[in-house]
């Protein structure tokens, strides 16, 4: 194929897009224990929410569980980047497991604000609401910091508008990571007003990471017929960022996992295409699908980067003085 006897294609690509500090060091915690102690190194539930990434830690001898009692006397756990309830760690110094904390520090600081507003249970206690998706394991995490029925989850604004708090004077509010900014303006907004006195944070607990990808895809949706988003489906992230496209008038937006995953015919009478990654999505994946759309197209692409990043966080205890 000469390249004129194919299609165009315009590519706008997102900037930031895929991988967050998070995810990034959560990653390097598996990496790092697996040369450290050597394989298996188990991990409690997906590390991050990709396919991918989990796939490639398996080669690498990493052994994925849902709960600790698939993990072996004296066998090395780490925990998953979206945070464990408190009986988690708990229950692995009973049985004396070597656990290492793959918790995003943007997750951990959330359940320490958590524990500020219970205050140890004492006169200063408030009852805490929480922004978040029923059932996402950092949702599940966050509240698993405090006891059962310190922290009312509110799924979305209809929730907001009819929680029946006991003391609304003692009220604070905590989000998840991972969620629209939008969305999670409206709900923060309809708390503020029917309860003056909730205390939170300034707008919430959304990361740098969810914010930036969001403002990334926001710019350049409205000039695209389609937007496609490498992500998986249990990845939030990745779900809010498909539906911030299409919010933001991309005509159609669609998340796909991988390039194999792919639904050619989706990109008939595509001219524009907008593309990101979640923040759990490698870049390999990106690249992958824009060479193959190269094969079919005759593309050009242009990258629109709306913010830098450049932040890193260490590895946790007592990996960070392996390295
Ligand atoms: Fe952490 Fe945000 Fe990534 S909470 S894991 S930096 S998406």
């Amino acid at each position: 194929d000469s390249p004129t006897s194919r299609p165009k294609l315009k590519i706008l690509l997102a900037g930031p897009r895929g991988f967050c500090a998070g995810v990034d060091r959560a990653i390097r915690v598996v990496e790092e224990a697996l040369r450290r102690y050597g394989a298996p190194v188990y991990v409690r539930h997906e590390i991050v929410h990709n396919r991918t990434v989990v796939e490639g830690l398996e080669a690498k001898g990493a052994i994925f569980v849902e709960e600790l009692d698939e993990v072996p006397e004296d066998g090395h756990v780490v925990f998953s980047a979206h945070g464990v309830p408190k009986s988690v760690p708990a229950e692995a110094q009973r049985r004396n497991l070597l656990y290492l904390d793959a918790t995003c520090p943007l997750v951990s600081k959330v359940h320490r604000e958590a524990e500020r507003h219970f205050a140890g249970g004492g006169p200063e206690q408030r009852h805490i609401l929480m922004i978040g998706h029923a059932g996402h394991p950092e949702v599940v995490g966050t509240m698993g910091q405090l006891p059962p029925g310190a922290v009312t989850l509110i799924n979305d604004a209809r929730e907001a508008a009819e929680v029946q708090p006991k003391d609304v004077d003692r009220l604070a509010f905590i989000t998840q990571t991972t969620l629209s900014v939008d969305d999670t303006a409206e709900i923060v907004d309809i708390l503020r007003t029917r309860f003056p006195n909730i205390v939170g944070p300034r707008r919430e607990d959304i990361c740098y990471a969810t914010t930036n990808r969001q403002m990334a895809v926001k710019e350049l949706a409205a000039e695209c017929d389609l937007v496609i988003v490498i992500g998986s489906p249990n990845s939030s992230n990745s779900q809010r960022l498909r539906e911030v496209a299409e919010r933001s008038l991309a005509k159609r937006a669609l998340l796909v996992p991988k390039v194999s995953d792919m639904d050619w015919s989706e990109l008939d009478g595509v001219k524009t295409l907008g593309m990101s990654a979640g923040a759990s999505a490698p870049e390999s994946l990106v690249q992958e699908m824009i060479e193959e759309l190269s094969a079919r197209y005759d593309v050009t692409i242009e990258e629109r980067i709306v913010k830098e990043e450049n932040i890193n966080f260490r590895l946790p205890q007592p990996l960070a003085d392996a390295v």
